[in-house]
Parts: C-alpha cells; structure tokens; sequence
C-alpha cells in the first residue's frame, strides 16, 4: 500500500515519515508538489499510483491567514478538491488533515466529532472549507496544538525563549490538547490502516493553558517555572491578529469507539522529545 504524503517537509509530514516502520511512504515536499497546481497533482498522482493520500499540506500560520484570505481558502480549502478528484482518478483514499480551529471555543465541555463547527478565524474557515471538500470518503482527523522536534512551534519557541534571560508570558485562557505529532502519527496510520472514513479527533491527552503547559515545558527543561507568568488574551497588546478559540479541547470518542487506545498524555511525551 503506497501512501503519499502531501506537505511531506511540514512537522507532521517529518513524524509520519519516522513513524512508517516498513510501510512505503512517499513524501512529497511542496518543492516537488504543490497541492494549489491541479496538473501537477494529477501528474503526480498519475506517476505514483498512491492508495491512500494524506494531506499534511497547509498554510499553517493562523494570524498570516487573516490579512490573505484568498490564499488561506485556496491552500487549505479549494486545494482540496483538486486532490480529492485527483486522489478519485488513481483509486486512492484521501485523508485530510484539519483542526481544532473550526470550533468557536464556547462550549464548556470538550469538543466531540458531532459538534458544529463555527470558526472563528480565517485559518478555521479555510481548514473547515477544506473538510467539506474532501470528499465523502475521506477520512478527516482533526488535531490540536501541534509540537515535536521540529521547529517551528511552539514548544521549541517556549524552550527557545526560556533559554534566554527574560521572564516569559504566556495565556491561561485558551485551553487546548498540547498534541506531539510522532503520536499523531502513530494514530493516524491506525486509522488509515483500519480504512476509517469520517470524521475523527485525535490529540495527546490532558488538556492544557499556554500558560500551564509553559510551565510544564520549563519543569521539564529543568528551568525555574517561576519565570513563566500568565496573561489574559485581551492583555495582549497589540491584540493578535487571529481571535483563537478560549476552549478547543477535543474529546477523541470516535477514536475510542473505533477500537484504539487513546493517544497518551501530552505530559509523557514533552517529557520524551525533552530526552532526544
Ligand atoms: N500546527 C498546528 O498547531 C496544527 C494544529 C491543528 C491542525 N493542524 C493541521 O495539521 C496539518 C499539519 O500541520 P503541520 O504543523 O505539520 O504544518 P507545517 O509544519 O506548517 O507543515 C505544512 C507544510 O505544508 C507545506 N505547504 C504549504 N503550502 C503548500 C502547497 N501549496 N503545496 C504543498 N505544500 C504546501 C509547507 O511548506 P512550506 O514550509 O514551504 O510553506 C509545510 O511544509 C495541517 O493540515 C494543519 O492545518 C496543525
């Protein structure tokens, strides 16, 4: 079974790779496929005879999403089309990648595959436009606050910074699934190899603040997590240009149901990328 992967330089493209034991894993870095270049996916696609598809490929960055609209739908939405029917054509399964951003955060408890999404961003309305275009095959994973050891992110932007001399401050009130992507990974191809179809969440488990998970990051670097303060998202100033959601928990049910154990606590594996 040949799975590429789109977007295979991104961080989750990279886990992906290292979790693919001997599975054939093609991945595709946006140099040799660009997902927005219709013809060159179905050249692609043509040459590779792929039987699974998944789609790591994204503009990532949440706040640059919100001064170019057009081009976050045409990356992470319209794009999708162009490999669902590409991905149709050669017989391939398509997996689309999305997140925890298509929910509003207003809800109290966590967020289940069943919820209705109301995005409060351009990036949330550009990665929920994406869902709806992947076809009704698809298999769409939705993660959260995604991390390992390749930078960027935030957990290297938090090491980073503790690694200087100044006081670091982070928010206490947006609480999300710190998710390390070699889990992620691992779940994924569970998934993939399962042939599940739908819509699933899938993140580390104990949710967290910025703030608490800062904190968890300097314990674990062996920093004083004194130095880590907590801040409200209207404190900050100018305010960010993206509004994010101040709960985007994800309860991952359907993963449960489906037979898998859980994806283990976020804090267990800070502690092993902290190792490597
Ligand atoms: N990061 C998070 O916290 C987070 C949270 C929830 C869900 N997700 C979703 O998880 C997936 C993987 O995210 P990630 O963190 O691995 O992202 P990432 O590290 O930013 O990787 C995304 C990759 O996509 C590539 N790319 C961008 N535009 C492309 C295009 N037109 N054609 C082909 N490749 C293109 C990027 O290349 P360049 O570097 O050259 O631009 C990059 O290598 C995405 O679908 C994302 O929306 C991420």
């Amino acid at each position: 079974m040949k799975i590429l992967v789109t977007g295979g330089n991104g961080q989750l493209g990279l886990a992906l790779h290292r979790q693919g034991g001997g599975r054939r894993l093609v991945g595709l870095p946006r140099e040799v496929l660009d997902i927005t270049n219709s013809a060159e996916v179905a050249e692609v696609f043509a040459r590779e005879q792929p039987a699974v598809v998944i789609n790591c490929a994204a503009w990532t960055d949440v706040d640059a999403c919100q001064s170019d609209p057009e081009k976050a739908m045409e990356v992470n939405g319209s794009a999708v089309s162009i490999l669902a029917h590409e991905a149709s054509n050669v017989g391939a399964r398509l997996v689309q990648i999305s997140t925890d951003y298509v929910f509003d955060g207003t809800k109290k408890e966590p967020y289940a595959e069943t919820d209705l999404p109301n995005p409060l961003s351009v990036y949330g309305k550009s990665k929920l436009l994406g869902e709806s275009l992947a076809g009704p095959d698809a298999l769409i994973v939705r993660t959260s606050w995604l991390m390992g050891p390749d930078a960027p992110n935030m957990l290297q932007t938090i090491l980073g910074l503790l690694n200087g001399h100044d006081d670091l401050t982070f928010v206490d009130d947006q609480t999300g699934c710190p998710t390390f992507v070699d889990d992620l990974a691992a779940g994924l191809l569970r998934l993939v190899e399962a042939r599940s179809t739908g819509i699933f969440h899938l993140t580390n488990a104990d949710p967290a603040s910025w703030f608490a998970f800062a904190q968890e990051v300097a314990q674990a670097g062996g920093y004083d997590p004194k130095r880590v303060h907590a801040i409200a998202t209207s404190a900050f100033s100018p305010p960010r240009p993206a509004p994010r959601p101040v709960n985007s928990v994800l309860a991952n049910q359907s993963f449960v149901d489906a037979g898998f154990s859980p994806l283990r606590s976020h804090r267990l594996a800070l502690t092993e990328t902290m190792a490597l």
